[in-house]
């Protein structure tokens, strides 16, 4: 098998904050009367902070400065924050635990290429930062998924070429960032989002090192 590193998105991955950066936007769009649903939020998965604000922004008429979007950015996070302040190990998705065990075991390399500025501290509530032997995230990237930089990025600190690791992720612009990169993928949720993936299961509890031999 010529898989040697396994590289995981984040949130909605390796733990459900997917829903509480939903929520927190959702209380800013509903401040500024802008109609944003789930459907809507598809849009911003995977991708950067600044760039979620501009998708919603588009989506209502009225124009802002700079300051103010730099606030509003402020204030969601500050509220995604608050959502995460009970996080804890419980809140680790079905399998990934189970799933870093038998990789560490079996001498797999561990990434995380996550968008999120908020990474290591989400890690750190889930006492998940140790397996990690490479950490990319929102503060060490320029480019956001769709581009496959933080993958790119994570697969040189591992040392691996990028046909030699699995990406797993839940959204459509990561997915996407891994084939352009050259990765092979996991999609974890909606098979009709997430088609460009090798494989999608619609929850993280299949992972395991039987998926990684089909590769
Ligand atoms: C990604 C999420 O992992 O991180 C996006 O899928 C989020 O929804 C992005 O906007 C940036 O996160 P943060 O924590 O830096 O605001
Ligand atoms: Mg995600």
């Amino acid at each position: 098998m010529k898989i040697k590193a396994c590289i995981f998105d984040l949130d909605g991955v390796i733990v459900d904050t997917a829903k509480f950066h939903f929520k927190a936007w959702k209380q800013l769009a509903d401040e500024l009367q802008i109609p944003f649903d789930e459907h809507d939020n598809e849009q911003l998965k995977g991708v950067s902070r600044t760039t979620s604000l501009e998708i919603i922004l588009q989506k209502g008429s009225k124009k802002f400065s700079d300051d103010e979007k730099l606030l509003m950015a402020k204030k969601k996070n500050a509220s995604y924050l608050e959502y995460c302040s009970t996080i804890n190990e419980q809140d680790i998705l079905p399998g990934i635990k189970l799933f870093l065990d038998e990789l560490k075991e079996n001498n797999f390399l561990i990434g995380l290429g996550s968008a999120s500025k908020n990474a290591l501290l989400i890690l750190d509530k889930l006492n998940l930062t140790r397996y990690f032997d490479a950490i990319v995230d929102g503060n060490k990237i320029t480019e956001a998924k769709p581009n496959p930089q933080v993958f790119l990025k994570a697969a040189e600190e591992l040392g691996v070429l990028p046909s030699e690791a699995v990406v797993i992720e839940d959204a459509e612009a990561g997915v996407e960032a891994a084939v352009r990169g050259g990765f092979f993928s996991i999609g974890i949720g909606d098979a009709k989002i997430l088609g460009k993936a090798n494989f999608v299961f619609s929850s993280t509890a299949p992972l395991g090192l039987e998926v990684l031999m089909k590769f």
